[in-house]
């Protein structure tokens, strides 16, 4: 059997029809929305890879450090022999768990999850090469629809890294960890990384970097509605905006029309109106107090078991055991 698999649970079809249906109802709210899942075709995954190395962009360098730092112990609690990862895009850091898991003999079996398809067979090409005892299967999926599709053999350590978990506004993130909770069999564990409330410049910066590469990231959005849904936006008359949102805790990516624009969707038939100064927000990226990230995973039934978080707390990890009763 073929160590190295890839099962398409989202096709080219049902991509399409979220894209129509998201753009349809998000460029007519006000004000104007996109949900950040559409990013992330093969330029914006590069791009996002490029955004991981930048300077100001912290998160990604502190989150490999502590898992640098405690892996092996995230393998010794967990007793995992399947690692699952929602978002997995590069699987760059999670070599670092790959390789802990390995170093015990424990693990049979790596399922990285991405609506990405390129990036996730990139993933899972290098991986093979990488971990030749390792069965990967890839999954091109919807973390937010089809967890419950997810092979479900062995013992599950699920991994959600890099702060991705920020990008859900409050209501969606109690609506995937309940799902995620109900996915899991009591015993089994998640490993989640979050982004830690900091100094508002350093996470301004880290969302409005020098190089441009996190506009570029943004505007790349535009791109992806022009290319799939015949659109006419000129990125380049949109400026990237970063500002952090105290009162909800979160930073917000916004595009910015530096003039009024009329802009057409042919696909959808429709006329979008863009005043000078308009703003469509694209992404949020929360930011959380590491006990009350805690305490809304045990209000779904995953108990926390361990939690790190860099010196400067920054950026936390928390490993959670699915618990005997949810009281989510
Ligand atoms: N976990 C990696 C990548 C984070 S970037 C890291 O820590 O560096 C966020 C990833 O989530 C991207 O690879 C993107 O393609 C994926 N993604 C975004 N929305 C998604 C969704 N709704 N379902 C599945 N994957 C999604
Ligand atoms: C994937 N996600 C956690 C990133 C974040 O930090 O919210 C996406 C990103 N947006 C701008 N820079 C990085």
């Amino acid at each position: 059997m073929a160590k190295t698999t890839v099962e398409v649970h989202l096709t080219p079809q049902d991509l399409a029809a979220q894209l129509r249906a998201d753009v349809a109802a998000g460029l007519s709210a006000a004000p104007k929305t996109l949900p950040p899942k559409w990013f992330y075709d093969a330029v914006g995954s590069e791009l996002f890879e490029r955004i991981t190395q930048l300077p100001e962009y912290f998160p990604t360098r502190l989150e490999r450090e502590l898992l640098r730092r405690h892996s092996d112990e995230i393998a010794a609690i967990s007793g995992a022999d399947t690692l699952v990862e929602l978002g997995s895009g590069s699987s760059t850091k999670t070599r670092l768990l790959l390789t802990a898991f390995e170093a015990c003999g424990q693990l049979k079996t790596y399922v990285p999850q991405d609506v990405s398809e390129s990036a996730l067979r990139a993933a899972a090409r290098l991986l093979e090469t990488e971990f030749p005892d390792l069965t990967v299967r890839g999954v091109v999926g919807d973390f937010t629809g089809t967890l419950a599709a997810l092979p479900a053999e062995g013992r599950r350590l699920v991994a959600f890294l890099g702060g991705t978990i920020g990008n859900f506004d409050p209501a969606e993130r109690r609506d995937f960890l309940v799902g995620l909770s109900g996915a899991l069999t009591v015993g089994e564990h998640v490993l989640v990384g979050v982004g830690l409330v900091t100094d508002p410049a350093a996470l301004v910066a880290a969302y409005d970097d020098a190089a441009g590469v996190t506009a570029q990231f943004n505007r790349n959005v535009l791109r992806v509605v022009n290319r799939e849904l015949g659109a006419d936006f000129t990125p380049d008359a949109f400026d990237h905006v970063a500002l952090w949102d105290s009162a909800n805790s979160w930073i917000e990516m916004r595009l910015r029309a530096r003039r009024d624009m009329i802009v057409r969707v042919d696909e959808l038939g429709m006329t979008v109106r863009f005043a000078a100064g308009e703003e469509l927000r694209t992404e949020i990226s929360a930011k959380f107090a590491l006990a009350d990230f805690e305490a809304e995973l045990a209000a779904v039934g995953l108990e926390p078991a361990r939690g790190w978080c860099d010196p400067g707390q920054r950026f936390g990890l928390v490993l959670a055991r699915k618990a005997e009763c949810s009281a989510g």
